[in-house]
């Protein structure tokens, strides 16, 4: 049905959005005369160089990412079980471990985020972390969202704050030695669920941060999370990541974000944690690398995984899976791990001086296991021992 100035349409849709997906029957308005928006110019020609360049140094191939950007609450989480206390000291302590490793980590760590605290904390010497950090050719990162708070009306699901103040906080970052940031949305599967809502919403909101980050010379890593809590199987997770993935790409194309100067954090495609079928490595990368080929455009330069509780072991095995997996990958796929790179260096240490050197080769370890994956070549000896000790926390906040 019409006029001159709209038309209507009645249409049955498929709603993909329930499980099992279900047909209803929508009426759309479509009014004449509404037109394309214009992209006015929104960075320059050198903007979007260095925004390249960035993302390509942190994705340089065998290099992935050190997610050392665990929030105050998160560190506590950390620390207790080893028995140390959660002060500033003992944190920057932790931390200083990680920074300071040898240059074996050079050739397989290319970005290192941090928290806000950390990035103005200093060695024993003096020197800023920051400045630490860059002399070793690592790219600072910093963490800008201020965490995941509830969507009214829905069973539970979240979105993420920390728009307000974000350009004024992206330039102090910016000067004070930080090039790339991370913004956390977190989505979680059940049959009714993401809810479009969810998907919509957080797909804007990390669009927005996007597009402040990149204004500001920043590099925004772009992380759409989507828990393994549940007892989905693969191919609902597959199914899931892709929606969610197609809904953040069209929020990244409508808010004009340079995809060249952007990485996305994705959970790999596995099954729940509670899916009575166990799936292996090459599975999951055959269907996270079919999820990826459909929904994430060849222009974004990187994606670096979460390891979203997977032990140390299984993410470094499943990174080297997807990338010897025989599709065409336009993108590095390489890793941004926290605990899968820093499980057993807590361990080690458990905040003793003497036990500093021990902690930081088990972060090397990891780092160089990673460092292997993301090149295809790790071969893992099988016999993991405390590296293949599941890191799983139901409900993973901050
Ligand atoms: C890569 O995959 C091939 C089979 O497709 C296998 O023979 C080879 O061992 C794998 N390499 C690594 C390092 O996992």
């Amino acid at each position: 049905a019409g006029s001159l100035d709209c038309v209507t349409f009645k249409c049955h849709v498929f709603s993909i959005f329930t499980h099992p997906p279900v047909l209803t029957e929508r009426s759309f308005v479509l009014q004449r005369g509404t037109t394309m928006t214009h992209q006015y110019p929104a960075l320059t020609a050198e903007q979007k160089k260095e925004l390249q360049e960035i993302a390509q140094r942190i994705v340089a191939p065998g290099k992935g990412i050190l997610a050392a950007d665990e929030s105050t609450g998160s560190m506590g989480k950390r620390l207790n079980p080893i028995g140390v206390e959660n002060t500033e000291e003992n944190r920057r302590r932790y931390r200083q471990l990680l920074f300071t490793a040898d240059q074996r980590i050079d050739s397989c760590i290319g970005g290192v985020i941090f928290f806000h605290e950390t990035l103005y904390q200093k060695t024993d010497d003096g020197t800023p972390f920051a400045k630490v950090i860059k002399d070793r050719g690592i790219v600072v990162g910093i963490k800008v969202d201020k965490g995941v708070v509830p969507l009214a009306g829905t069973n539970g699901e979240t979105t993420t704050q920390g728009l307000d103040g974000l350009s004024e906080r992206c330039a102090q970052y910016k000067k004070d030695g930080a090039d790339f940031a991370k913004w956390r949305s977190v989505l979680k599967i059940s049959d009714t669920e993401p809810s479009e809502l969810a998907i919509f919403e957080n797909a804007n909101v990390l669009a927005r941060y996007a597009s402040i980050c990149q204004q500001n010379g920043i590099v925004p890593i772009v992380e759409p999370e989507i828990l393994p809590d549940g007892d989905h199987d693969l191919k609902r997770c597959q199914y899931v990541t892709e929606k969610v993935l197609a809904a953040v790409y069209k929020a990244l194309s409508d808010h004009h974000v340079y995809l060249e100067g952007t990485l996305l954090k994705p959970n790999m495609v596995t099954a729940g944690h509670s899916c009575p079928t166990k799936y292996n490595s090459e599975e999951i990368a055959m269907a996270t690398v079919t999820a990826l080929r459909r929904t994430v455009p060849p222009a974004v330069t990187g994606v670096t995984f979460l390891s979203g509780g997977q032990s140390e072991e299984e993410a470094s095995v499943n990174l080297n899976a997807i990338n010897n997996c025989s599709l065409a990958k336009p993108w590095a796929l390489t890793f941004s791990y926290g605990r899968a790179l820093q499980a057993s260096a807590l361990n080690a240490w458990k905040g003793e001086l003497s036990n500093e050197k021990a902690a930081t080769e088990e972060f090397i370890k990891r780092a160089e296991a990673n460092g292997l994956a993301a090149l295809g070549k790790y071969e893992s000896s099988g016999t993991a021992g405390a590296a293949g000790k599941s890191l799983y926390v139901a409900n993973h906040a901050y």
